[in-house]
């Protein structure tokens, strides 16, 4: 790579980069400016660390068209959002839904719950694209079934589910949505979608630092959380209160984070999701014609350049995964990931299990120019130079 050259980062399936710097101005007024502890003392920091989570929560409500900003649950990422929901929602004996596409975040509880708690797993193949068909949904369904949970877009393939058309599907299920890769980008309404646990990332998309997240939880349902401990509130009672959110929100929060978190929404909504959901299809577009172009490259998923996310994953002939990521950043300066991507269900569906893929992985801020320059890489490197 030649020194003087910027690197190229095209890696924002893993975390989005750079993050605007409205969210570092907003972070860094925060924690100079107050204590950043809420809820717990009547000073003006505290209140007005209050008033940073409150504000936040009235934005992701709005944001994800939850009608009451006291069911959104912040938590450290959309991990940790969707072990609460798995755990805190089933019983021996359930029966769970789910795709052939999902991240380990949701196999692994479903799986130790499969073996700890008794719980039926049931896997909604996919096609060669990781698409599966929503028309199954009902013909699976049976009294047992609590929960279906689909992961919006692939952080593998980019493929999307059709959550409308799930949603009206669902029977008496719960229906759980894993919003990492599509929260800021797609559109997103639990009302309209009938989702009833909407679990999201603050890092990817919606330009927040690491370390925040969080769920909605419809009206009407309830689950028992995992922690348990200090909220501020009925500190009288030694037993955990009922209330939303506090309940989910146990132990002092990352104030400064979920401040990062607002910031990223209002950004977002400066710009316009629309306006980032185009730039990011134009771009993939791009990519997807480029690629098609180099000799030895598969794309694995859909072939379509609309309607999807913007994560794509390739092979080429005669180089692994991880000799091409080696390669792109040493001797190019372009940051990509390689292997399974915490999904190898997802790997199993397309069939580059156990090897995996390389992932591009276009964000906002990345331009046409370094599109080209990546696929130029690739080019090289396909031809051995
Ligand atoms: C679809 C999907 N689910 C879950 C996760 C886990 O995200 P986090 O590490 O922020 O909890 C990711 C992130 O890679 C993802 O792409």
């Amino acid at each position: 790579m030649d020194d003087s050259s910027s690197p190229i980062y095209i890696d924002n399936a893993a975390t989005s980069f750079p993050k605007p710097p409205w969210v570092a101005e907003a972070m860094h007024r925060l924690i100079r400016d107050i204590s950043l502890s809420p809820g717990r003392s009547a000073h003006r920091f505290s209140l007005a660390a209050s008033r940073v989570i409150f504000e936040a929560r009235e934005l992701v409500a709005g944001f994800f068209g939850c009608p009451n900003s006291s069911r959104v649950v912040f938590t450290s990422n959309v991990t940790e959002a969707l072990n609460v929901g798995i755990f805190g929602l089933l019983s021996p004996g359930d029966h769970v839904l789910t795709t052939g596409m999902e991240h380990n975040s949701v196999m692994r509880p479903l799986r130790h719950l499969e073996k700890t708690r008794g719980i039926t797993l049931e896997i909604l193949a996919t096609d060669s694209t990781g698409a599966i068909d929503s028309d199954d949904i009902p013909k699976r369904l049976n009294a047992k079934t609590r929960l279906i949970i689909i992961n919006h877009v692939s952080n593998v393939t980019g493929t999307v589910a059709d959550l409308a058309a799930i949603g009206s599907r669902k029977g008496g299920a719960l229906l759980m949505v894993d919003a990492a890769q599509s929260a800021g980008v797609f559109p997103l309404d639990m009302e309209a979608m009938s989702i009833d646990f909407l679990a999201f990332t603050g890092h990817k998309g919606l330009f927040g630092p690491t370390g925040t997240g969080g769920f909605l939880l419809r009206q009407g349902i309830m689950a028992q959380p995992l922690t348990m401990g200090g909220t501020g509130s009925n500190s009288e009672a030694e037993e955990q209160p009922q209330l939303m959110p506090d309940c989910f929100e146990s132990g002092t929060p990352n104030t400064l984070g979920i401040g990062g978190l607002a910031a990223g929404l209002e950004f977002i909504t400066k710009i316009g999701r629309e306006t980032i959901r185009h730039h990011e299809d134009h771009l993939t577009r791009l990519l997807l014609e480029g690629l098609s172009q180099i000799k030895g490259v598969t794309v694995h998923g859909p072939s379509a350049t609309a309607n999807r996310g913007s994560a794509v994953s390739l092979t080429m002939t005669g180089r692994s995964v991880a000799d091409l990521a080696f390669l792109l950043d040493r001797q190019h300066g372009i940051m990509a990931r390689a292997g399974l991507h915490c999904a190898p269900a997802a790997h199993r569906s397309i069939s580059t299990f156990p090897q995996g893929t390389l992932r591009l992985s276009p964000g906002f801020f990345n331009t046409d120019a370094e599109i080209l320059t990546v696929l130029a890489a690739l080019d090289q490197i396909s031809a051995g130079s």
